[in-house]
């Protein structure tokens, strides 16, 4: 049984179709990385897993319940967690008060504490800064603060969109190692990235994604070595290696 199971999903906006029979598993434990050009559909999946965008077919089976459909703060419920693409932090509030709102949830409001202790251990940097407000730190410490917003919701699976995009190719690495440290406490993550080649890396499994479709599935290293996967989304990161 995998923890997310995604069968035939359609959805869109308006009469606008941009999912045409999305199929996928995450099971416990894993990194799932999903890749894929510009606006071939990855945040819109992220959005229609997470409740935002409502579905038009298929079904999105979570520790074997049917949650097709939901709203989105029930899925938050259900442990189904997403860091959306551009951070979206309260800038004028306190780091604390960023990662106390995230935990509204009945499922995580009981664990506050211990959540914040968690992601203290995982980001100290955040524990330093916790009175700071949050518009005032850097690009990467935002990132790290959205991904300790969502680990403070108490997520089975966290979902995180574009995590890398904006930032310093320094922050790139850090905002990464923090990906590895949740990881490491056991998190299921799935990543959406344009960054393929360090979404790869990190993958346990990637799915990539085009118009809409799945066109290419396989382990992380698998799909770095595919030559398609290489000569359409690695050469411009190759390139932009070897002139660093
Ligand atoms: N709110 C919206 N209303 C209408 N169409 C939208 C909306 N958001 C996205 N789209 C369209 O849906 C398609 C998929 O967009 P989406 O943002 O899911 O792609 P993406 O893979 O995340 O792209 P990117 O890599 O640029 O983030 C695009 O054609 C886009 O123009
Ligand atoms: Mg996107």
């Amino acid at each position: 049984m995998s923890l997310l199971e995604v069968r035939n999903l359609h959805a869109g906006y308006g009469d606008a179709e941009v999912l045409f029979g999305i199929d996928l598993t995450v099971e416990r434990g894993e990194v799932v990385a999903i890749v894929g050009s510009n606006g071939a559909g990855k945040t819109t999946l992220l959005r229609t897993l997470s409740g935002i965008v409502t579905p038009t077919a298929g079904q999105v089976l979570f520790i074997n319940r049917d949650v097709t459909g939901l709203q989105p703060h029930l899925l938050v419920e259900e442990g189904i967690v997403m860091v959306p693409e551009g951070r979206r932090l309260f800038p004028r509030l306190s780091v604390r008060r960023n990662l106390e709102i995230a935990a509204y949830s009945k499922r995580a409001r009981p664990k506050l504490a211990e959540s914040l202790r968690d992601v203290h251990e995982l980001f100290p940097i955040l524990k330093e800064r916790s009175d700071q407000l949050a518009g005032t730190l850097s690009g990467g410490q935002q990132q790290m603060v959205a991904l300790a917003r969502g680990l403070t919701s108490n997520p089975e699976i966290l979902m995180v969109d574009e995590v890398s995009l904006g930032l310093a190719p320094v922050m790139v690495s850090r905002v990464y190692d923090a990906i590895r440290a949740i990881r490491d406490t056991g998190m299921t993550i799935v990543l959406v990235e344009q960054n393929v080649n360090q979404a790869l890396s990190i993958a346990d499994r990637a799915y990539v994604v085009q118009h809409g479709r799945i066109v290419l599935a396989g382990t992380g290293k698998e799909l770095k070595s595919n030559e398609e996967v290489r000569n359409a989304y690695l050469g411009l990161e190759k390139l932009e290696e070897e002139t660093l």
